[in-house]
Parts: C-alpha cells; sequence; structure tokens
C-alpha cells in the first residue's frame, strides 16, 4: 500500500472532528475524498502535509510511519496563488528555486509547458492569464515537486463551471503521463466519478470514510459521465447519509 491512514484522531476545538479515520491509497491510484464542504476535507491533507498533527493514529507512505512534513508529498492546497510580481516560469518554479536546483526545474518546466497547455506562456505575468491557465501553472509547480503523491485541494473549484470542465478533460488526459499516486479531495460528485479510480465519501461527526466506490471505467468522456446517473444517485445518498453500503 502507498499511503496507509490508521485511526486517525483529530481537533480543532472541543468537539473532534476525526476520531479513529482509516483509508488506504495504493500506488498510482487516483483517489477522491467526496464530501459537503466543513466535512473536514483539506484538514486531511493538511495532517499528510504535515502542517496539522495528529492527536492519535497513524500514517505511512511505502510502510514507513511518516511523522511532521514528508518529502513524500505535493501539496496544492485550496485557493493556490501565483505570485503576481513573479512570472510563470519563476512562479511554477518555485520549489527549485528554494532547494537551490533553479536550472534543472527551469529545464524539467520548459519541457512541460505545452503539455500543460501554457507554450510561450513562460515569461508572462499571472494577470495575462486566463482563470483554468492559472491553475495549470499552479499544477505544473505542484507536479515539478520530486514526490510520489500529489495532494489536490478542490483544484478547480474558483473557476466557472466551463472552465472546470475543460480542466477535468485535461487532467483525465494527463493522469498517464503523471503516473504519481494523487488523492484530490472535492464536494463536486460529477468531478469525483470523472477522475477517480476510487471515491471515498467522507461524512458525519466525528467524520469518517462512509462509503467506498470504485470506478473501473477505461475510456472517460463526457458521454459516459452523464451516463452515471445510478452512481451518481448513491453518491448523492453517502454524502447525504442515507447509504452506507460497500462496493
Ligand atoms: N483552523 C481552524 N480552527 C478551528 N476550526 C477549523 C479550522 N479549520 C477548519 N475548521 C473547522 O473544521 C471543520 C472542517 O474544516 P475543513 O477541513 O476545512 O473542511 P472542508 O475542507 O471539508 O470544507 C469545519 O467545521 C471548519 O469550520
Ligand atoms: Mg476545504
Amino acid at each position: 500500500m502507498k499511503l496507509k491512514v490508521d485511526n486517525i484522531a483529530f481537533r480543532y476545538a472541543e468537539e473532534p472532528l476525526f476520531q479513529g479515520l482509516s483509508f488506504n491509497v495504493a500506488a498510482g491510484e487516483f483517489v477522491s475524498i467526496l464530501g459537503p464542504s466543513g466535512c473536514g476535507k483539506s484538514t486531511i491533507l493538511n495532517l499528510l502535509a504535515g502542517i496539522l498533527a495528529p492527536e492519535g493514529g497513524s500514517m505511512a507512505v511505502d510502510g514507513v510511519p511518516i511523522r511532521g512534513m514528508s518529502s513524500h508529498f505535493a501539496y496544492m492546497p485550496q485557493n493556490d496563488l501565483l505570485f503576481p510580481w513573479k512570472t510563470i516560469m519563476q512562479n511554477v518554479c518555485l520549489h527549485g528555486r528554494l532547494r537551490g536546483n533553479e536550472k534543472a526545474a527551469r529545464e524539467r518546466a520548459l519541457k512541460l509547458f505545452p503539455l500543460f497547455g501554457l507554450a510561450s506562456y513562460e515569461n508572462a505575468w499571472p494577470s495575462d492569464l486566463s482563470g483554468g491557465m492559472r491553475q495549470r501553472a499552479a499544477f505544473l509547480r505542484t507536479a515539478l515537486c520530486d514526490a510520489d503523491i500529489l495532494l489536490l485541494d478542490e483544484p478547480f473549484g474558483a473557476l466557472d463551471v466551463i472552465s472546470r470542465g475543460d480542466m477535468q478533460d485535461w487532467l483525465v488526459s494527463m493522469k498517464q503521463h503523471l503516473g504519481r499516486t494523487c488523492l484530490l479531495v472535492t464536494h463536486d460528485i460529477d468531478e469525483a466519478i470523472f477522475l477517480s479510480d476510487r471515491i471515498l465519501v467522507l461524512g458525519g461527526r466525528p467524520a469518517s470514510i462512509r462509503s467506498e466506490y470504485r470506478v473501473t471505467e477505461a475510456n472517460r468522456t463526457r458521454d459516459w459521465l452523464y451516463a452515471q446517473g445510478e452512481l451518481r444517485h448513491r453518491l448523492h445518498d453517502s454524502i447525504r447519509g442515507l447509504e452506507t453500503k460497500k462496493c
């Protein structure tokens, strides 16, 4: 198992947010955690990224326990912002620069600009780009981190519905190329169906994984997505606490 989250307990104040939160992610798997706003999705990513510390339980990558910040994760937080005073290239190479290998990061980034739909925008400013392009730049910055697990917090949440659809199409086409384990959190049922190998529904207080759905379709198209009425319905019921079935 690539990532193992076992029996995590966490609270911000009196009331526990998690008490016995457990889930696994296999190597190369794309897993979404789906749940309504406020159920604890971002908190899970902050715990994994080492920004928050659990009260109890354990987390392990490749069987090795992790504590605090870990180089296994590249984290794209909710509302990830590009620095407006830096060019797109400078923004995406930020991690490389912090590690003192900016030149190597620039060379790698340059090759990836076309794939991220950013060709010839290397020296543009964030304000020159559309919302979708800015998100792809933030995504490229995350992808350039040498980490084996990507943590994505509602990466397209701030986009209008058309741009969000375009970005989801793009990410589906990119999954193979990324070749990495991805944990995405979202409140968007269609986004979870479209992108995931497996969907974990998070809910309740204390919150836990209520149900789990595998999505095996290899050819993800919009037409396929629109035909997933039954799965959408079951996910919706599960989020509302009407169903706790695993499949
Ligand atoms: N820094 C904090 N201090 C206290 N409560 C917080 C803090 N951050 C989040 N919360 C609360 O914890 C719960 C889960 O938050 P969060 O993980 O951001 O949910 P989600 O990402 O699913 O919307 C919410 O009720 C939120 O109000
Ligand atoms: Mg959140």
